[in-house]
């Protein structure tokens, strides 16, 4: 098989977009062409000061210095499917709402929309690489569409070629992959493929971090990975639940049992609950995935995963609540952050998402900021969350802030919802000066320096610490 010296990357979003780029930095000599139906999107990728679709650090000198010279974004997607020798397809992937499997399967409507563009406009062999976070076999269902509905002589492998980066730090993880995970048929052909998209890693990847397996191998274990992070999550923060009743303090304990090389320090941090597009969606995948082949045990085990996040999100309302004289009717609570974590202006799935729709049914008027999601992003997740009650109705109780500052000001709660750096360093004095009182700070991220704050004057409330004050 030649040498790869064309790519295609169909869905310009945060898998695709930073993926591809760092392909096209990383190898001057293959033109990459990423492509996308969303014409909005592509002119953000395309504007003249980089003002790209997606907030990722690092990401806009990638883009700068590959952009026109063997980086292009484009919604010319047949022209870009036809030159390519190789086609990653990086189209979302969200959990069904309706329908059969509705809130566990993932629609596959894109990825199969997508994969039968592909066959209908190809005129030479490809490499198709599934590069979306698909359930297992998606790569067969890809396979018998593109062989059904090919012209003669036109020959296509796949691939499934799952992506670990983390939003956030998409850019290191992109540059420094702890491993790069490629599954193909075990054919001479599909090996082949293999290879061919391998020495495209090779040019910045150590050879022995890329692992090449079978495809279903590939496919399970993207969701594996990923439900055995959000288990970490939910454990600790299971944990953290028994720490607040019982004097215990959550982050001593995970530094105690971090300690241990078998546990391991990482992704131990307790707070608000996990979010973001691919946890609570992958491990739906493998629920439903369990209970199609019968293993109901297996199911409700992964299941417990995320009954557990929203049980945390819940209690940590209940907190608020509580704390607060229990009512929060009237109040004004200052909810900082709305990203489902730091460094990203992404709010898929976002644990704020929940705790301002509760405040909200609580009666409560919420002040929101948030340094890097635009306001109509949260007008639109907020609408979403709350489909019965009337846009007008969601404004009157909700204000979006363009400073930190001025979303606490005369609020009587403060909510830490992602752990921003900004919320660290803002000048909590002149947060206080400006509060009702008594003023609350609820800590939902491990951020502040609680005892710091209580001698400013707040009552502060923190995730998994049990000496409440
Ligand atoms: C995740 C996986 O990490 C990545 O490998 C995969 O490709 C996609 O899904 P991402 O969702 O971008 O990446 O972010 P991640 O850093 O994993 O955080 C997910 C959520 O867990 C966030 O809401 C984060 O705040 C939360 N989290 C993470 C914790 O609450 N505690 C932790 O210790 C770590
Ligand atoms: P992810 O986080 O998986 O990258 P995103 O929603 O950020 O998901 O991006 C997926 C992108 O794929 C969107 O920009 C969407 O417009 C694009 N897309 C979906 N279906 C198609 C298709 N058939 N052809 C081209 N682009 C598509």
């Amino acid at each position: 098989m030649p040498a790869v010296s064309k790519v295609c990357c169909i869905g310009a979003g945060y898998v695709g977009g930073p993926t591809c780029a760092v392909i096209a930095l990383k190898c001057p000599h293959v033109q990459v062409t990423i492509v996308d139906l969303n014409q909005d999107r592509i002119d953000a990728w395309n504007s003249p000061d980089y003002k790209l679709p997606i907030y990722e650090p690092g990401l806009k000198d990638v883009v700068r210095q590959a952009r026109g010279r063997n980086l292009f974004f484009s919604t010319n997607i047949d022209q870009a499917i036809q030159d390519a020798d190789l086609i990653f397809v990086s189209v979302n992937t969200p959990t069904k709402k309706s329908g059969v499997g509705a809130g566990f399967a993932a629609d596959l409507k894109y990825v199969e929309s997508a994969t039968r563009r592909i066959a209908k406009v190809a005129t030479s062999n490809k490499i198709v690489v599934e590069k979306s976070t698909v359930p297992c076999r998606t790569a067969e269902s890809m396979r018998t569409i593109l062989e059904a509905n090919s012209r003669p002589n036109c020959r296509f492998d796949i691939l499934s070629n799952p992506e670990f980066l983390a939003e956030g730090t998409a850019i290191s993880d992109l540059f420094n992959p702890d491993r790069v995970l490629i599954g193909s048929l075990q054919t001479p052909d599909g090996i082949a493929a293999s290879n061919a998209l391998r020495d495209i890693y090779a040019n910045w990847v150590p050879t022995d971090r890329v692992l090449t397996v079978g495809l279903w191998s590939s496919e399970l274990s993207k969701l594996a990975a990923n439900a055995m992070l959000a288990q970490r999550i939910s454990s600790i923060n299971a944990l953290s639940a028994i720490c607040e009743a019982t004097g215990a303090n959550i982050d001593e304990v995970a530094h105690a049992i971090g300690y241990d090389s078998r546990i391991g320090p990482k992704f131990l941090r307790a707070s608000v609950g996990f979010g973001g597009s691919c946890f609570q969606k992958d491990i739906l995948n493998l629920v439903y995935l369990s209970r199609s082949l019968h293993l109901p045990e297996v199911a409700d085990y992964w299941e417990q995963v995320v009954i557990m996040n929203e049980y945390q999100k819940r209690r940590f309302t209940k907190t608020v609540v509580d704390t607060l004289f229990n009512t929060i009717t009237g109040k004004h609570i200052a909810v900082l952050g709305f990203a489902f974590k730091a460094d990203t202006g992404d709010t898929r799935e976002s644990p704020a998402i929940t705790l301002v729709k509760d405040f909200l049914q609580e009666k409560a008027l919420v002040n929101i900021y948030d340094p890097q999601v635009e306001r109509e992003q949260i007008w639109a997740d907020l609408a979403e969350a709350m489909p019965s009650v009337p846009s007008s109705d969601i404004q009157k109780q909700v204000h979006i802030t363009s400073s930190a500052l001025e979303c606490c000001r005369n609020a009587e709660a403060v909510v830490i919802a992602t752990e921003w750096r900004e919320f660290r360093e803002i000048d909590w004095e002149l947060v206080y000066a400006g509060m009702n009182k008594p003023a609350f700070v609820f800590d939902g991220r491990l951020l502040v320096d609680a005892q710091k704050l209580r001698g400013i004057g707040f009552q502060v409330t923190v995730i998994g610490r049990g000496e409440r004050l």
